[in-house]
């Protein structure tokens, strides 16, 4: 079993970026842990990081076929990216939409995904926790 993880823009900054919103955690610390318990589980984890929405875009599309599903952290995409939804909606592979804070508690414009509706589900609010619920639900869908 293979899940991609998939991070988008500013999160490469997370652990100096607004903690009290994010949390102290590095992005490489969030992959280690999920590294620790993937191992664990015998799955196999791909983790990736880009600002650029052509790559998440890039990336979603080369999912299909190679991975059983994509947990995707699609940042300030999440809230912009027609682009990141058709990518979703065209290639079919499992797509789980997570968030470390809650992006209903906070503004507006956060409040809508347009990736959600094409997504299996959205973890939101959990901090670093988000990804490793995330990670539960990819085994999940291909257990269940
Ligand atoms: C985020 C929430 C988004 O609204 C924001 O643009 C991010 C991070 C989160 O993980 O909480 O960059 O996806």
């Amino acid at each position: 079993m293979k899940v991609l993880f998939l991070n988008g823009p500013n999160l490469n900054l997370l652990g100096d970026r607004q903690p009290e919103v994010y949390g102290r955690r590095t992005l490489g610390d969030i992959e280690s842990m999920l590294r620790e318990r993937a191992m664990r589980r015998g799955v196999e984890i791909e983790f990736r990081q880009s600002n650029a929405e052509g790559d998440l875009v890039d990336w979603v599309q080369q999912a299909k076929g190679r991975f059983d599903s994509v947990v995707l952290n699609a940042a300030a995409y999440t809230h912009t990216s027609v682009a990141l939804r058709d990518a979703i909606a065209a290639t079919g592979v499992p797509v789980i939409e997570v968030h470390l804070s809650n992006i209903h508690a906070r503004e507006e414009f956060r409040h809508k995904s347009l990736i959600a509706p094409v997504c299996v589900g959205q973890i939101s609010g959990f901090g670093a926790f988000s990804y490793i619920l995330a990670f539960e639900a990819a085994v999940n869908l291909k257990e269940a």
